[in-house]
């Protein structure tokens, strides 16, 4: 960990040097150059599900509604608010045009930590009469599991928490076999945003449908990135983030169904009665457009954008695949995210693994919690032992990735590993055929 920090901090110094040497340039020419400088010195950006950079071209729409377009978008008795009103408008019929939604059926939030929250508590609130069993799985984001723990602690809610098969999917049939009558909720994410495996979303939808039960999907990971039509699908509410898609952070959406069935929540934020009273607040203009934007661009050009990002993936995966032996791949093989690659390297140790890849941006499978580096939860849900967990990596590729950076990551991955299994005697043994589930390893006398 030690080592790591330091990393960290050396970084963060890199950065905020470079914010003042910014803000301390006469010109913008010179701005821009001190830019450049920062981002040479940067890894190369390959954790695009943590946060994607945002698309000039959203930036570019968001602009005229920070300064002259300033309105209050619930400001009914005047200009300014109507040319809000009319940009959170367009902007909820982007956001609807790329799930099969109606407009009407969007709800901003935050983000898609706030829409899990919504959907959650808000069902259970609303439905208490119906019943309070939710179905989720342990492979959830935090925002799902969390929310859902909080309820069983209020005594609210009585959750199921489903084991996923080893490449991450949720069955259908485990889900059916978890059916109460007091179930009034399913809450499967639509992708991991670990594994980037991608749900049986059509069937859990049909299967909810069938039983009159809501399905909730996060799909923070999955809009714009994959096609998601709500009613194709089956979906009567779903999560958005703006961040992963290459729009602002701090702003998502929720996607609550009108029609069969019709959604009802409790809210979660109460106050002036926005957005249909399950959301209240003053929208964010500038993001609410430029969420609406990217979504637009998604729309559009998805199609083409995987077939650019699964060569990339692709030859990133084959790339290591010849160079390295003992590489696992982690989440399904098929039904998994374009710009998803997780890998296990064996035979290296962790910490190691991401000091030596320090020029790439990329995640562990270790989450950092206060005191020590826990193994993912999401690759020991799948049975992936301690060891192969903590030597993951997950490769993030996004909208600006060239192949260039993939060149680059092949090398520093297999170098990486290369250079740590050099000094392990694991590797070695391994190497002479030894089974090392059978060695027999001496424990030291306390
Ligand atoms: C699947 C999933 N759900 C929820 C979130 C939280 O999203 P936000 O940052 O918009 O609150 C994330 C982001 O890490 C995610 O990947």
């Amino acid at each position: 960990m030690g080592d790591v920090e330091v990393d960290r901090n050396r970084s963060l110094e890199l950065v905020i040097s470079s914010v003042v040497a910014q803000n301390e340039q006469g010109n913008n020419e010179e701005r821009l150059m001190s830019v450049e400088t920062v981002m040479a010195k940067m890894p190369i950006y390959l954790d695009n599900h943590a946060t994607t950079p945002m698309d000039p071209r959203v930036f570019e729409a968001m602009t005229p509604y920070f300064l002259g377009s300033f309105g209050n978008a619930a400001s009914r008795n005047h200009a300014f608010g109507w040319v809000a009103e009319k940009a959170v408008e367009t902007a909820r019929e982007q956001i609807a045009a790329l799930i099969g939604a109606n407009s009407k059926e969007i709800v901003f939030t935050s983000g898609a930590t706030e829409s899990d929250n919504i959907a959650i508590k808000g069902v259970i609130e609303m439905y208490a009469e119906k019943g309070n069993h939710i179905i989720t799985a342990k492979t959830e984001h935090k925002a799902v599991l969390d929310t859902c723990k909080y309820l069983e602690r209020l005594g609210k809610a009585e959750v199921t928490y489903l084991d996923p098969d080893t490449d991450g999917r949720i069955s259908v049939e485990s889900i059916q076999a978890a059916i109460t009558d007091k179930t009034v909720l399913i809450a499967v994410m639509a992708a991991n945003n670990e594994i980037g495996t991608i749900a049986p979303l059509k069937e859990i939808g049909a299967l909810a449908k069938e039983k009159g039960i809501f399905f909730f999907t996060d799909a923070a990971q999955a809009v714009g990135r994959i096609p998601l039509d709500v009613n194709e699908l089956g979906i009567d509410i779903m999560a958005i983030s703006g961040h992963k898609i290459y729009g602002p952070k701090g702003i998502g959406a929720l996607y609550v169904r009108r029609r069969r069935p019709r959604v009802r929540l409790t809210p979660v934020i109460h106050g002036g009665g926005h957005e249909r009273g399950m959301r209240s607040g003053t929208l964010p203009v500038p993001l609410c457009v430029g969420l609406g934007k990217a979504c637009e661009i998604a729309g559009a050009e998805m199609e083409e954008e995987n077939k650019r990002i699964i060569a990339l993936r692709e030859k990133l995966h084959q790339g290591i695949l010849e160079k390295l032996d003992y590489v696992s791949l982690n989440g399904h093989p098929e039904h998994r995210l374009p710009n998803n690659l997780n890998i296990s390297f064996a035979y290296v140790e962790g910490e190691g693994l991401m000091m030596a890849m320090k020029d790439l941006a990329v995640s562990s499978g270790s989450a950092c919690t206060s005191a020590s580096l826990e193994p993912s939860y999401v690759l020991k849900a799948l049975g992936v032992g301690d060891e192969l967990a903590h030597s993951s990596i997950r490769y993030g590729l996004g909208r600006f990735t060239t192949e260039e950076e993939i060149d680059f990551a092949i090398t520093q991955s297999v170098e990486a590993v290369s250079k740590l299994r050099e000094m392990s005697p694991l590797y070695e043994m391994a190497q002479e055929g030894i089974d090392l589930a059978t060695v027999q390893w001496q424990v030291p006398h306390e």
